[in-house]
């Protein structure tokens, strides 16, 4: 089921079995300052009866729990329970919609049935539950100790969708979010987590259905830039179309900016070129201006059919994103754009998470060489957003690293000082290293290489947290 030709390709392979084990094998030395549990998530079930989903967003959510404490490093994964993976390892077949997924059957068997949550995209911590996410619908609360679901939280109904992309303010602790609902209009509504108590912001009817991943928190700001990826909602919702196959990408139309205050009032618009982005390293406010650091898409061609093909994609260098700095002038609206040496194909821009909404010099992102014509990103970057200098560290020729997670050292003054922890499929091995990086020395030899006994199929997102679970 996977392709020779794509040694990456079996990096999506389904991982069934749900581990619970003490890595044995590890090379070099987790540091003494590096205590807590990595949470990550990502499609673990990308089949069923032999045939792949037919999107990799169709898989159903698996989180892995990695422990790093005074004996080394514990391993555990465990499936959300959702409706979708319980009815679906009983049928043995697709049993619901999802983002590209369709019942069989034909129209009858979609009409007016809307995508099963599969909680396939990213963790957070919210006091001592664990939160997993998928943009289409409200969380679900898992113990972090045992990985167990305990319930789907609507938030006493408040909540419809909830982001898979929330942002902690470093300063009050508080969780921006938002979600969007489809409805007869497509609205937007933006969310403040705080202690426990969700708080709706006034929603915002979009002038057309988009689609919108991730947002930026800035001082003052939840500020969103909604590229021209259209739905069509109602070829959708007669179940002529998947929900990916509603999408379209509308290079007539521009990027919208929505910049939404914090405080509430009213969101403002300014229209820039069109660009798509699924994801922000951060941003703050400055000099009158808002300034963004994401990976840039030139439109959602490329990246919407690698996606569609994930397994089996070339995964093409063309065409996918370069880390830009845009910077909006609040006074006049006028966008800025500048682009950084990072290569080709990047994507999974972070920042140190004390960072999020203010000034940060440093970002990492995965990315690729700039001669490479395509596969799956094998290196990371660290780029100096101030000097422009970027390092990087390269897993090649057989190692696929995921998205990078900055962990800072307690104590640490520096904003690099701690340890990049990265998600590596070793195709050589056909398993999954569990790799950590000094962020102040990217390119140095690892600090340490825990070896899974397995493949961990390629995760989204991830989350840490000082508690050891
Ligand atoms: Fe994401």
């Amino acid at each position: 089921m996977t392709t020779r030709s794509h040694p990456w390709s079996a990096g999506f392979r389904t991982l069934a079995e749900e581990h619970d084990y003490r890595v044995a094998e590890i090379d070099g030395r987790v540091p003494a300052t590096l205590r807590g549990t990595l949470f990550r998530n990502g499609p673990g079930r990308n089949d069923l009866a032999g045939r792949w989903f037919p999107h990799w967003f169709d898989g159903d959510g698996m989180i892995s729990s990695i422990r790093f404490d005074d004996h080394g490093i514990h391993f555990r994964n465990r499936y959300v329970a959702t409706d979708n993976y319980r009815d679906e390892t009983r049928a043995g077949r697709i049993a619901h919609r999802g983002f590209g997924k369709m019942r069989p059957g034909g129209l009858l068997a979609n009409a007016f049935r809307i995508p099963a949550n599969v909680s396939n995209t990213s963790v957070v911590m919210e006091g001592d539950q664990l939160l997993s996410l998928w943009e289409g619908g409200p969380p679900y609360v898992l113990d972090p100790a045992t990985l167990e679901t305990r319930h789907v939280e609507p938030f006493g109904g408040k909540v419809r969708a909830f982001s898979a992309h929330p942002r902690r303010d470093p300063e009050s602790g508080a969780l921006f979010n938002f979600g969007i609902d489809y409805a007869a209009k497509c609205t937007l509504t933006p969310y403040r987590l705080d202690k426990g108590v969700l708080t709706r912001l006034p929603p915002i009817t979009l002038p057309y259905a988009v689609m919108n991943h991730d947002f930026v928190l800035t001082k003052s700001y939840l500020v969103f830039c909604l590229g021209p990826i259209l739905s069509t909602p109602l070829a959708f919702l007669l179940g002529f179309k998947s929900f990916d196959g509603a999408l379209h990408w509308d290079a007539k139309r521009p990027t919208l900016i929505l910049l939404v205050p914090r405080a509430g009032g009213a969101a403002r618009i300014i229209e820039a070129e069109p660009f798509f982005q699924f994801h922000f390293a951060n941003g703050f406010e400055e000099d009158g201006a808002v300034v963004l650091d994401l990976a840039r898409y030139p439109d959602y061609l490329t990246i919407g059919q690698a996606l569609r093909d994930y397994w089996k994609s070339d995964w093409p260098a063309q065409g996918m994103a370069k880390l830009t700095r845009l910077r909006i002038d609040l006074a006049t609206g006028n966008v800025e754009s500048r682009t950084y040496d990072t290569g080709t194909a990047n994507e999974f821009p972070i920042v140190n998470p004390a960072f999020v909404g203010k000034r940060h010099r440093y970002a990492y992102i995965n990315c690729d060489a700039a001669d490479s014509v395509g596969g799956m990103q094998r290196r990371i970057a660290k780029v100096d957003l101030d000097g422009g200098t970027v390092v990087t560290h390269d897993f090649g020729p057989d190692g696929y690293p995921g998205e990078p997670l900055f962990i800072a050292t307690p104590g640490g003054m520096a904003e690099d000082d701690g340890v990049i922890v990265i998600l590596v499929f070793d195709a050589t091995r056909q398993a999954t290293d569990i790799v950590g990086l000094d962020a102040r020395d990217l390119a140095a030899k690892p600090l340490f290489v825990g070896r899974l006994k397995h493949c961990l199929p390629f995760t989204f997102h991830g989350t840490f947290t000082p508690q050891l679970y």
